[in-house]
């Protein structure tokens, strides 16, 4: 039996589990390599959700279920009903934005943790996380233009952001797919981990991270946020705001302490 840090959502196909300060979302639909569907759009929002509102849970992780995906893209097999045309692939989009928005905003660090088919939805969901680790067995790509599909703003705003406007076109003309290797020379992940080393390396980055003083993490965070944004759209008060809650905090003090004495902080969030 599942204990109350396991939870499963969308009929079992997102499981949610917190270890030692660490919340792991699990796409679990290994059969059809952790495609997306709506239901699981909602499940991952839930899961979501309730690591953001667990105060042990300091950094998330999200992850697909056996070694062959992490996520295959959206599920294919919906279209028909669901986004076979514009209207209504409008609304089809429209069911999975808040979640899309709550991972765009969420409040704590957030690593894709990627190992086999990373595709489509798949790269949309790794790029709205901080952080990319990929075991070398990956494979990555978009192929929406194999499918017919437009990608929109969102989706490509990231894409651009993280590897450029050239090999976004690349990418998307082509809707080729890339190993591991070239993912990481052009910056769609940040790290690639031998495949028996990868989860094990990847919990000790959460780990560090979890660690670490969660207002700098925070101040972090929130600060290349707005690195990102376009100039005008800038909340340059929020920035402020944080940085001005961690040099105050108890934490900072509890740093320097630390230190000084030549022992580990223990940071508490405040
Ligand atoms: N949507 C729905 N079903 C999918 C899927 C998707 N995105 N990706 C895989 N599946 C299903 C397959 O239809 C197959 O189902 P079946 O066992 O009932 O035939 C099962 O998952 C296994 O897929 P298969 O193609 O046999 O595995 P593979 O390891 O040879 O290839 C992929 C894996 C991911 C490369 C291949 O399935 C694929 O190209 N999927 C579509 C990827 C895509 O276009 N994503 C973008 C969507 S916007």
């Amino acid at each position: 039996m599942p204990n109350d840090n396991e939870k499963s959502f969308a009929d079992g196909k997102i499981l949610k589990h917190v270890d030692e300060g660490i919340g792991i979302i699990t796409f679990n639909n290994p059969d059809k390599r952790n495609a997306m569907s709506l239901d699981m759009w909602e499940g991952l929002g839930q899961a979501l959700t309730g690591l953001r509102d667990d105060d042990a849970v300091r950094v998330v992780i999200l992850r697909g279920a056996g070694e062959k995906a992490f996520v295959s893209g959206a599920d294919i097999s919906q279209f028909e009903k669901t986004r076979h045309n514009a209207a209504a692939s409008e609304e089809y989009s429209k069911r999975s934005a808040a979640q899309r928005a709550l991972l765009a905003d969420y409040p704590k660090p957030t690593i894709a943790a990627i190992r086999g088919f990373c595709l489509g939805g798949g790269m949309q969901v790794a790029m709205l996380c901080d952080i990319r680790i990929a075991a070398e067995a990956s494979q990555f790509g978009i192929p929406a233009a194999k499918l017919g599909i437009a990608y929109g703003y969102d989706g490509l705003r990231h894409l651009v952001s993280l590897v450029g406007p050239s090999w976004a076109r690349l990418i998307m003309y082509t809707g080729m797919r890339l190993d591991s290797a070239e993912a990481l020379r052009i910056g769609l992940v940040d790290r690639v981990i031998a495949n028996d080393e990868w989860w094990n390396a990847t919990v000790a980055i959460a780990r560090t991270i979890s660690e670490n003083a969660p207002l700098a993490v925070k101040a972090a965070k929130i600060t290349i946020a707005q690195v990102l944004k376009d100039p005008a759209g800038r909340d340059m008060e929020a920035i402020r705001q944080t940085g001005a809650a961690c040099m105050d905090s108890e934490d900072f003090r509890e740093g320097r302490r630390a230190f000084m004495d030549k022992r580990k902080p223990r940071f508490t969030g405040k």
